[in-house]
């Protein structure tokens, strides 16, 4: 677990302002390095996010013989000589997802179709993650599977090949289960068929036709793959959006900091991925969408966000798969609205990279804030600011961390967020950023740390 790393942040000096541009999208930048090396040929990959989740992807293809050419120093373009579907080489060492999730759910679909055996493991916080979701349909695909209490938890030992397809049905509304059963999928016998019990971000499906793979999704939602024997790299880049994950941080900050006038560019607006925005417009907030375009095959607009009085809401359970990664943030939001913030049916935020909902009833509660937790989610009184001087845990959790910055800008005294480090995971530029816009956040100096 990425422990360590303290933030400070405090009360926003004045209105936040500025046009900004966060990083690549963090599914999509997984899901690219996957297919280009897997297919024949060369990708090249612009608006890569060069966060730690996706290095530790793009290292375990270099660690079963795929070679990748970095193309600027900041590592946001790359070239990958993908080696085929049946050309992975077996790893002569345990492969490292790290702190990533969807990396380790992801490559179990992919390591279930090699001929070869392998062992994955990840940090403290991803061995404590579970795996059945995925574990239990590659097995029932044919893969033999070996780890902790029967495989739910890494490190795992995936033995693959001759896969069978299968019809999953599956219990939890997860892009990475769907995903992972899709690409084991390629290398399947006949047919695979997934459904969902609620659509769910569907990069995997809008990515594959890009490397020569159709993927037939009918009106009800049932997802068809047919196996294949070779994906081929596509004739143009591969174009990764801005990540709306990150972007939210922001749209939240300037909806909290009263005269804000900020703009994110290029920001994702899949369907699949803007519970946050109806989330956001649902309590008040003011996001107008400029210059709506695509990148790729995926939909992206310049987002303006002006401060507004945000009020409570009840979110909407369907709405809760397209907003996952954003409720910290969301939370931060709710606490300092007016009214009651209520969500339900989000026990999925229990199992991300720490269990999220005490995490933020924790922090924010240490901050000054009015929350209770539930089972499934939170109910939130929000208060006109937070009373802040207070010491609180983000859990190696970069969305914890970077939520609880965001709550701070409308604190009357600072936060000092601990175990912030993991911020690098997925936004290794979120101080940098959030300081350009007129935010109150810096890393704090050894020795102002205490806990
Ligand atoms: C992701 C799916 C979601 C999300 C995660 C990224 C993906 O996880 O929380 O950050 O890229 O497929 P679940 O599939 O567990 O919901």
């Amino acid at each position: 677990m990425n422990v360590g790393g303290t933030l400070i942040a405090g009360p926003a000096a004045g209105p936040l302002s500025g046009d900004i541009t966060v990083p690549g999208d963090k599914s999509m930048s997984h899901r690219a390095v996957m297919l280009a090396s897997l297919a024949d040929g060369v990708t090249e990959i612009h608006g890569f996010l060069p966060g730690e989740d996706n290095i530790a992807t793009a290292k375990m293809f270099m660690d079963m013989g795929v070679t990748i050419d970095w193309l600027n120093d900041e590592r946001t373009s790359l070239r990958i000589h993908g080696v085929g579907l049946h050309g992975l080489k077996a790893p002569d060492r345990v492969l490292n997802a790290g702190n990533a999730g969807t990396c380790v759910r992801l490559m179990t679909g992919i390591l279930a179709g090699q001929s070869f055996a392998s062992t994955v493991t990840g940090d403290a916080s991803l061995c404590k993650r579970p795996m059945k979701r995925v574990v239990d349909p590659v097995r029932r695909m044919g893969a033999t599977i070996n780890g902790k209490e029967d495989g739910n938890f890494l490190p795992i030992t995936i033995s693959g090949g001759n896969l069978h397809a299968i019809h999953h049905k599956s219990e939890v509304a997860s892009a990475q289960v769907k995903s992972c059963v899709l690409l084991a999928g390629l290398y399947a016998d006949g047919d695979t068929i997934v459904n969902e019990p609620k659509p769910t971000r569907d990069h995997t499906e809008r990515m594959l036709p890009l490397f020569g793979q159709p993927v037939d999704v009918a009106a009800d939602g049932t997802i068809t793959l047919s196996p294949t024997d070779k994906l081929k790299a596509p004739d143009t880049a591969v174009l990764i959006p801005a990540d709306p994950s990150s972007a939210c941080f922001f749209a939240v900050a300037a909806s909290l900091v009263e005269g804000s006038d900020i703009t994110l560019n290029s920001i994702g607006i899949n369907p699949r991925r803007d519970g946050w925005r109806r989330v956001m417009n649902g309590m008040g907030a003011n996001l107008e969408l400029d210059h709506e375009r695509a990148v790729g095959e995926e939909p992206v607009a310049d987002i303006r966000v002006t401060s507004g009085g945000l009020h409570g809401m009840h979110v909407d359970p369907n709405d809760v798969p397209d907003a996952i990664d954003e409720f910290p943030v969301l939370f931060a939001a709710a606490a300092l609205a007016d009214g009651e913030f209520i969500l339900e049916n989000a026990e999925e935020l229990r199992v991300k990279e720490s269990d999220r909902i005490a995490a933020m009833a924790a922090a924010l509660r240490a901050a000054g804030a009015d929350i209770e937790e539930r089972r499934d989610g939170a109910i939130i009184h929000g208060l006109r600011a937070l009373s802040g001087n207070a010491d609180v845990d983000a859990h190696g959790d970069h969305r914890i961390a970077m939520a609880m910055a965001v709550a701070a800008q409308r604190a009357r005294a600072d936060i000092r967020i601990h175990n912030a480090a993991a911020i690098a995971t997925s936004f290794p530029n979120f101080v940098t950023l959030a300081q350009s816009i007129g935010m109150n956040v810096r890393w704090a100096d050894d020795n102002e740390i205490s806990l």
